[in-house]
């Protein structure tokens, strides 16, 4: 038992003396760096050997993950004269010693093309048994301001009061600064610069020209132009008058377009009709059964009237034919209203009344 607790205990004693003793040091580094999305960094992890530490030299370089959860994830690690490159997908490539060879004391890793994300904690540690040291490096990655977007707003108008606007996306806090192109400030401008507004009230025409806006932040800026154009209020009434009349013309122009569609779609309809009269001469397809029942004698009864004997003739042709095919197929297909048929084809017949029917069915194309 006693054997036992004693020998971590003195590990730790040993171990606390090498420290004392001036062992394995790491160089002062910052605790924290910042650098610009896309830009190269480099976290500094020089070190120094003595005499007593002896072991094989081992570097190691992890990331803290950003849910504190996961074990660290291993950057890059040198050990037996070796470098062993990162196993992260995300930093393949862009991960590299600063020297070319890191057991001279510097340790140090460059990362190139930087992303928001490379952003975490970083540490370095150097192992040369019995020494060994870690310093940890906090890497911010600080995304560049956008382009600003400029806009005005509000009537830009004598006497009223106008907004210049400008913002951009990029790692806060960013600041904006409004600035007038070859001239001073209006007396009336009021600047926010954490909004990016400029408020210009009571405006006169001496505030028209371009207006700059520079959007700050920690590593970079980015900037935009706005047009100011401060008019009396006459010329836009002018303007307004200008609008009204063109809006006019348009709708007069509208109208002539209906009109023209309007008239050449009755005149289609026309021709429509037209060809409608052409195809009743055509013979007539044969009926069907449904339609069958149609045939009749009251139906046809009421339009006796409207045929004069010139009119009927053609017509005696068609029904002739088709009587006697429909005469011959019913029977198949309805048995029921075969007798009443009969009956009455003969005797409509001898009316001069059949022939309407063959046109009006024609028409709807019941048919066929
Ligand atoms: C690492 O970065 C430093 C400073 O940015 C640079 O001087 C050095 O050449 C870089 N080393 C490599 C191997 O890219
Ligand atoms: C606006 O400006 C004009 C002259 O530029 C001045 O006469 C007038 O009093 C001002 N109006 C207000 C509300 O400040």
């Amino acid at each position: 038992m006693d054997s036992g607790r004693s020998g971590p205990a003195t590990l730790i004693l040993l171990s606390l003396v090498a420290g004392w003793s001036q062992g394995l040091e790491i160089l002062s580094a910052p605790e924290n760096v910042q650098a610009g999305d896309g830009d190269s960094v480099m976290l500094p992890c020089q070190f120094r050997v003595t005499n007593a530490d002896i072991g094989p030299l081992d570097i190691e370089w992890s990331r803290t993950p950003t849910n504190l959860v996961d074990s660290p994830l291993i950057i890059i690690d040198y050990s037996g004269d070796r470098v062993y490159e990162t196993q992260l997908e995300d930093m393949k490539g862009r991960v590299h010693f600063s020297s070319s060879d890191p057991k001279t004391g510097d340790a140090s890793l460059n990362i190139t093309r930087l992303k928001s994300t490379d952003s975490g904690r970083y540490h370095c540690k150097v192992k040369k048994s019995p020494g060994s040291k870690t310093i940890s490096i906090k890497l911010s990655v600080l995304v560049r301001p956008s382009k600003p977007m400029c806009s005005v707003e509000g009537s830009q108008e004598i006497g009223k009061d106008v907004i210049l606007k400008c913002s951009s996306e990029g790692t806060p806090p960013i600041t904006y600064f409004w600035t007038r192109e070859g001239s001073s400030m209006p007396s009336t401008a009021v600047a926010d610069i954490t909004q990016g507004t400029l408020k210009v009230k009571n405006a006169t025409e001496a505030y028209s020209g371009n207006y700059k806006c520079v959007a700050r932040n920690q590593i970079d800026s980015s900037q935009c132009f706005a047009k100011l154009a401060i008019t009396s209020s006459s010329n836009n009434a002018g303007r307004t008058a200008g609008i009204v009349i063109a809006v006019l013309l348009f709708l007069l122009i509208l109208a002539i377009i209906i009109w023209c569609l309007f008239w050449r779609k009755k005149k289609k309809t026309y021709e429509k009709e037209q060809s409608y009269e052409i195809r009743e001469d055509v013979p007539a397809p044969k009926s069907r059964v449904s339609t069958a029942r149609s045939y009749t004698v009251d139906s046809q009864r009421s339009s006796l009237g409207s045929m004069s004997p010139s009119n009927i003739e053609p017509y005696k042709t068609h029904y002739d034919r088709l009587a006697t095919d429909d005469l011959e197929r019913l029977p198949n297909h309805s048995p029921n209203i075969n007798p009443s048929f009969k009956v009455a084809a003969p005797s409509l017949n001898r009316m001069g009344a059949v022939p309407v029917m063959i046109p009006a069915q024609h028409r709807d194309g019941s048919i066929v």
